[in-house]
């Protein structure tokens, strides 16, 4: 069937998508403590929006600030914390987010 080979083609493209496989309920669970400080609605605020961000740049993101190449001292903190599965699974959420407007 034509339509059935749409939707597995469908369902590999997203799923190249996410980072390393990252399991995205865990990340969904892990966001809790992140979005005390990163809101969706709050664009002009100084903490950057993160959802919608792309997995891999996100990803990359939370190495800089785990080996100190970035400066921010909370998220420094933050992300020495987390393992790399959690990074994958946070980065598979949020780039799962809509970006907002
Ligand atoms: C106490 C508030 C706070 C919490 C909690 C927090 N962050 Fe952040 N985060 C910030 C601030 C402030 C920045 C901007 C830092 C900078 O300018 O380098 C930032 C930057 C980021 C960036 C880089 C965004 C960009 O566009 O440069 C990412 C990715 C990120 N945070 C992810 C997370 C994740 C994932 C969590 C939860 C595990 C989290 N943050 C929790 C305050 C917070």
């Amino acid at each position: 069937m034509p339509t059935t080979a749409v939707v597995i083609a469908a369902h590999v493209m997203m799923s190249s998508h996410t980072y390393a496989e990252g399991d995205r309920e865990f990340g969904e669970y892990l966001s809790a403590e992140c979005v005390t400080c990163h809101q969706s609605k709050d664009v002009d605020a100084k903490i950057p929006v993160i959802d919608g961000m792309d997995a891999a740049g996100f990803a990359a993101l939370m190495e800089a600030y785990r080996n100190e190449e970035l400066e921010n001292p909370t998220m420094r903190i933050i992300a020495k914390r987390l393992t790399d599965e959690e990074i994958a699974a946070l980065a598979a959420y949020f780039s799962s987010l809509p970006e907002p407007e």
